[in-house]
C-alpha cells in the first residue's frame, strides 16, 4: 500500500479567469509531481452567495461563502490562494498572513508600492510563505533562456529589449473592467509587472528608469455596450529605458492596446557571443543565436522532455505545454515551501520590488526625469 499523504486544504478566493485556473492547478498537480502533501479544495469565496456555492460545486472545492473572512479563519484552509481584483488583495493577504497561512497572491501584488510593502513586512515578521502568481516565469523555455545567460553561452550581456503587448482594449469601445480602474493600475502595472518580472529574472535588479505612459481613449464604455463613457485614468501603454545594476541597458513596453498581439510576452537579450529570444506566444520555443560568421544565426529550440519540468506532462518533444501548466508547475512549488519551508519564489519581497519598478516609470513619466530605483 502506498503511504497516505497528509493533505493541504486549498482556500480559493475568486472563481474567474485565474480562480479556475487555480483550481485547475490544485485539482491536477498531485497526479503530476511527487510533493509531499496532497492539495484538497476546501472552501471557495466569491463575491455573492450564489457565485460561491455555484462555482464551489463547479471546481469541487468542498464549500463556498460569500465571506473570504469566513474562508480564510476555517481551520480546513492552509493555503489561501488570492484570485479577486488587485483592490482586494491587500485586506484578503494581511487577513491570511494575521490567520498565519500560506498566501498565494496573484499579480500584481497590489495597487501602491506602499500597500506592497505593508504586505510584504506583514508576511515576513509573521514568517509565513508567500509566493506571487507571475507564472510565465515558471516556463521551462524561459528556466532554458536563464540556464544560458548564467553559462556565459552567449557572453557578456550586451542589451536587453522587452515588451508585453495583448490587444484586449486596442478597440475604443472597449469597456472599463477592474484593470482600467486607477486601482487596477493601468497596462504597467497590469501587463508591465510580468515583463519587468521577466527583465528582473533574466538580468537581475534595475538601477534606473524613464519612462513614457500614454492614455490611448480618454473614454471608455462603462459597461460592455453602455452608451454611458467615464474617462481612462490609466496608462494603456508604456515605453521606457532601462538601466540594470549590473549596467546592461535596454528597454522595456507594456501594451494593452496593441491590435493584433494576443499575448505578446517577449524578450530578446543580446550577449557578445550570442542572444536568445522568447515570446509566450510562441511558449514552447526559445531561439538561440550563437556560431560566427557565415554560420551565426538564430536556430529554434523546441520544448520537450529535456527542458524540465515538461518531462511531468508529457515524454515526446513537440507535444507542447500550455499556459494552465505553467500554473501547475507553480503550485508545485508552492506546495514544496509550504511543507519544507523555504521562499517560493517569486514571493512578496519580490513582487514588492517588481511594483517599485512600476511606480518609478510612473513617476519618470510625470516627473520627465531618470528616475533611480
Ligand atoms: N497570472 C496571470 O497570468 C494572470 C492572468 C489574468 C489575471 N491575473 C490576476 O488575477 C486576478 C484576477 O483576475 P481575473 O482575470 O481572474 O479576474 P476575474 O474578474 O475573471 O475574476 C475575479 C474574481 O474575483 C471575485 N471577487 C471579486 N470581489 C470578491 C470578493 N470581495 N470576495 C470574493 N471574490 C471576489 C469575482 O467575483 C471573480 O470571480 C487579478 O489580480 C489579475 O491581475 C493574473
Amino acid at each position: 500500500m502506498p503511504e497516505e499523504k497528509a493533505e493541504i486544504g486549498i482556500g480559493l478566493i475568486g472563481s474567474g479567469f485565474m480562480g479556475r485556473c487555480h483550481a485547475n492547478a490544485f485539482a491536477s498537480v498531485g497526479g503530476l509531481f511527487d510533493l509531499p502533501a496532497r492539495p484538497v479544495k476546501a472552501v471557495l469565496s466569491d463575491a455573492s452567495e450564489r457565485a460561491a456555492q455555484d462555482a464551489a460545486a463547479a471546481l469541487g472545492f468542498a464549500r463556498g461563502t460569500a465571506n473570504w473572512r469566513d474562508l480564510i479563519a476555517d481551520d480546513a484552509v492552509d493555503i489561501v490562494a488570492i484570485t479577486a481584483p488587485n483592490i482586494r488583495h491587500e485586506p484578503m493577504a494581511l487577513t491570511a498572513i494575521a490567520a498565519g497561512k500560506t498566501v498565494y497572491c496573484e499579480k500584481p501584488l497590489s495597487t501602491t508600492v506602499a500597500s506592497a510593502r505593508t504586505m510584504t513586512e506583514a508576511a515576513e515578521a509573521a514568517g509565513v510563505v508567500t509566493s506571487v502568481g507571475f507564472n510565465f516565469l515558471r516556463n521551462p523555455m524561459v528556466t532554458l533562456a536563464r540556464e544560458i545567460i548564467a553559462s556565459g553561452e552567449i557572453g557578456e550581456i550586451t542589451g536587453f529589449r522587452g515588451r508585453h503587448a495583448e490587444n484586449y482594449t486596442a478597440d475604443p469601445d472597449a469597456p472599463h473592467s477592474f484593470r482600467t480602474d486607477p486601482q487596477g493600475g493601468g497596462a504597467l502595472a497590469d501587463i508591465g509587472s510580468h515583463i519587468i518580472s521577466m527583465a528582473m529574472y533574466m538580468l537581475g535588479p534595475l538601477a534606473e528608469v524613464s519612462a513614457d505612459c500614454r492614455t490611448l481613449y480618454a473614454e471608455r464604455p462603462v459597461a460592455a455596450g453602455a452608451s454611458e463613457r467615464r474617462p481612462v485614468l490609466v496608462d494603456d501603454m508604456t515605453h521606457a529605458l532601462i538601466r540594470f545594476e549590473s549596467g546592461v541597458a535596454g528597454s522595456l513596453e507594456a501594451n494593452w492596446a496593441a491590435t493584433g498581439r494576443t499575448m505578446d510576452l517577449s524578450f530578446e537579450i543580446t550577449g557578445s557571443k550570442g542572444a536568445i529570444a522568447f515570446s509566450q506566444e510562441s511558449m514552447n520555443e526559445l531561439r538561440l543565436c550563437s556560431g560566427s560568421g557565415a554560420r551565426a544565426g538564430f536556430k529554434r529550440i523546441e520544448a520537450g522532455p529535456s527542458h524540465p519540468p515538461y518531462d511531468r506532462f508529457c515524454p515526446a518533444p513537440g507535444h507542447h505545454l500550455g499556459f494552465n501548466e505553467l500554473k501547475v508547475i507553480e503550485v508545485a512549488q508552492l506546495i514544496e515551501a509550504h511543507v519544507n519551508g523555504g521562499a517560493c519564489w517569486p514571493d512578496f519581497r519580490a513582487a514588492y520590488e517588481f511594483q517599485r519598478v512600476v511606480e518609478a516609470m510612473q513617476h519618470s513619466c510625470s516627473e520627465r526625469r531618470w528616475i533611480t530605483l
